[in-house]
């Protein structure tokens, strides 16, 4: 079976990486989506589980030329769909079109639904009132992928995130974003700015390594033909390294976010590795010669704020000089962040934030020396 691993622009490679660490192999990013050769449901499993940016896990059912909408009802029918659905299965189809000849989405959508019907009624009346099956017609240069989603609700749903809190950074990119740092679980971590808490409660569950869907269920789960799939992968995520001293602290200027941040540690399980401290990150000050900040300040987007998140660029550059040893990341759509920092980015990465084009600036500090080795003379 072959998986399909979505992830968000400018952060394929990072899903990439990850697969890798998960100890998948020959993986190759194309369009936007990871793709995982030689799977089974064990891995469809594992995967919903662990990959802390992937957006969901599809399997790629088929992929055929699409010139014509015969070619298109001939394709999906194709596909052994008796053996994949339950007999009570309710498959719903979602479409996608680029740059092809058939592109009318509601036209596709019913020719692709029509084609599984007929495989898998038979002459019979469908009863479709029990598990969904969400497929997805992803038809791209007059290719069409036909992708079973096994997820559901997305992956950045942990599953502990549940108080609303204004602009929050979805949970696949505050893990993006901490795997594009220099962090180790050895280093302080801070977020100056952190609001809702994603980041410092991310970074946390990543050195603990406690798995991203540890609190939540996936589609698949309610399929027979992943059976037993779940209970595997939830065993293999009992291995939380809970003991493990780390130094991740929060910082916000709200009250109120912190009250946030702190519920949705506890609901992560991480209340008691991550400290929230009500301060400005103007005032921020540390012990810790080598840290690590990652953060995505306020944006000034709304009206009379923009003074406000430049003024705060500003500062945040000052800060950036008298931690001299830190390493400081932030994700901003200010166009002019470097200057207003008063340095110019060692790494610029665009990315997307609730559809806001953002760029995420790398201000390295130097490297922490290496432990000298043993004098040979040492007993
Ligand atoms: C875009 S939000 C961060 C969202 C966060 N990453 C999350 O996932 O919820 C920016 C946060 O910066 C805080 N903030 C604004 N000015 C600040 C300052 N001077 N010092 C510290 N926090 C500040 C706001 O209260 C807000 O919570």
């Amino acid at each position: 079976m072959k998986l399909l691993v979505p992830a968000a622009t400018g952060v394929e490679a990072v899903v990439k990486r990850q697969l890798e660490a998960l100890g998948y192999r020959d993986l190759r990013a194309i369009n936007g989506r990871v793709a995982v050769c030689d799977c089974d449901w064990r891995d469809v499993a594992r995967i919903n589980m662990f990959i802390r940016s992937g957006e969901r896990v599809l399997v790629q059912l088929a992929r055929f030329d699409v010139p014509d909408f015969d070619a298109l009802y001939d394709g999906v029918r194709n596909v052994a769909w008796r053996d994949l659905v339950d007999k009570n299965g309710r498959v719903t189809v979602v479409t996608k079109s680029v740059n092809s000849k058939l592109f009318a989405h509601h036209a596709i959508q019913s020719v692709g639904k029509k084609a599984v019907v007929d495989a898998l009624r038979n002459g019979a009346v469908l009863d479709e009132t029990g598990a969904e099956y969400r497929v997805e017609l992803d038809i791209t240069d007059d290719v069409c992928s036909v992708n079973l989603d096994t997820t559901g609700v997305g992956l950045h749903k942990r599953g502990y995130r549940t108080l609303p809190y204004d602009a929050p950074l979805k949970e696949t990119t505050a893990a993006a974003l901490i795997d594009l740092t220099v962090w180790n679980p050895d280093k302080m971590f801070t977020d100056l700015f952190c609001g809702s808490g994603t980041l410092p409660i991310e970074a946390a569950m990543k050195a603990l390594n406690i798995a991203p869907g540890f609190k939540r269920h996936f589609a698949y789960e309610q399929w027979s033909v992943a059976a037993g799939a779940y209970e595997r992968a939830f065993a293999e995520a009992a291995d939380v390294r809970r003991d493990r001293p780390l130094n991740i602290v929060g910082g916000d200027i709200s009250e109120k976010a912190l009250e946030t941040a702190r519920f949705h540690a506890a609901q992560a399980g991480v209340e008691n590795n991550v400290k929230f401290n009500l301060r400005p990150a103007e005032q921020f000050v540390s012990n810790s010669s080598y840290g690590v900040n990652v953060s995505n300040p306020p944006y000034g987007q709304r009206l009379g704020d923009e003074e406000n998140a430049k003024q705060l660029a500003k500062n945040m550059g000052k800060l950036y000089r008298a931690l001299d040893k830190w390493n400081f990341y932030f994700l901003t759509p200010l166009e002019d962040f470097e200057r207003l920092f008063g340095r110019r980015a060692d790494k610029k990465r665009q990315l997307f934030n609730a559809g806001i084009k953002c760029c995420f600036y790398s201000f390295n500090g130097p490297k922490p020396p290496k432990p000298s080795p043993q004098d040979p003379c040492d007993p």
